[in-house]
């Protein structure tokens, strides 16, 4: 259609894409269209706001490199990682669930471990954390033969990606659970660590007077085939940013139990609920650690 006056937009868009094959595809493009001039009208975007947004959107890409995956941060510093998990968890959303953000740093390829094993490769010193997980049904029995990725930052707050002082691979590892559900392993305790800000996630963050901290979390992917497939984090509860993480990935139900021991080690259980459905390992949101 030709296009006459600015009510005529939206129309003349849907109207082209309306031969779209796949239903799912147009119901996705239909709505963002909609969506999108909807929240164009309602803000009234200006000429100079239109451009900002497009070098906007371009940065995310030109940040994002084979160690860092700007856009993932972004979705969640606008809380939509959470929105989407909470949706598609936990029978739909009816119950609590252990699934959560993926988060930007998980890489593929984590040296398998036999349970009881330490994630060190390199040295980390740090406070001791002896963890042991169980990974049950909605039922409450035991799964046997669960994969479990398991990836955390160091006492310092730094993935191995990010710091070329760990080894490659440090503090990632990958657990098969045993007869009883139980998987197991030593590590350091994790710490809280900020967000990169030297990219779009960082400008939306100073422009909201917002702190790029995360509270302190292990990180986990729970795979076995028959079972819808989580990823989980499990936060720190006497960590000060617990309620205002910058990505929104605490919910009560991953707060942990740090237990302080003695010796000033730490040991923490969890546990780990998983529903029938596919199983399907999540795209690795990066794929290489930082050049040396
Ligand atoms: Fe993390």
């Amino acid at each position: 259609m030709i296009i006459e006056t600015q009510e005529d937009v939206t129309r003349a868009v849907l109207e082209e894409m309306h031969r779209t094959p796949d239903p799912r595809t147009n119901e996705i493009l239909s709505a963002l269209v909609r969506h999108l001039h909807q929240f164009v009208k309602e803000v009234r975007l200006t000429e100079r706001e239109f451009q900002e947004a497009i070098s906007y959107l371009n940065a995310i890409g030109q940040k994002t490199t084979a160690s860092h995956n700007e856009a993932m941060l972004i979705a969640g510093a606008l809380g939509v990682s959470n929105l989407v998990c909470l949706m598609n968890n936990g029978e739909k959303g009816k119950r609590p669930t252990q699934a959560n953000n993926l988060g930007p740093f998980y890489r593929e390829g984590a040296p398998r471990y036999e349970n009881g094993a330490s994630l060190l490769i390199s040295p980390t010193p740090g406070p001791a954390l002896r963890f042991k997980g169980w990974v049950r049904d909605l039922q409450g029995k035991p799964v046997a033969g669960a994969e479990v990725d398991v990836w955390q930052s160091s006492p310092v707050g730094l993935y191995e990606n990010q710091d070329r002082s760990q080894a490659e691979m440090n503090l990632r590892g990958l657990f098969t659970t045993a007869g009883d559900g139980s998987f197991s392993f030593t590590s350091v305790k994790p710490a809280g660590y900020p967000v990169p800000t030297d990219g779009p996630a960082g400008a939306l963050l100073r422009a909201q007077k917002r702190h790029n901290m995360r509270p302190a979390h292990l990180h986990f992917i729970v795979y076995k085939p028959g079972y819808k497939t989580i990823a989980s984090q499990v936060y720190d509860p006497e960590d000060p940013h617990l309620e205002t993480d910058s990505q929104f990935g605490v919910t009560k139900a991953l707060i942990g139990d740090f237990r302080r021991q003695p010796d000033g080690s730490y040991a923490l259980e969890f546990t780990f609920v998983i529903e029938p459905g596919e199983a399907r390992r999540p795209k690795a949101p990066i794929t290489a650690k930082v050049a040396a």
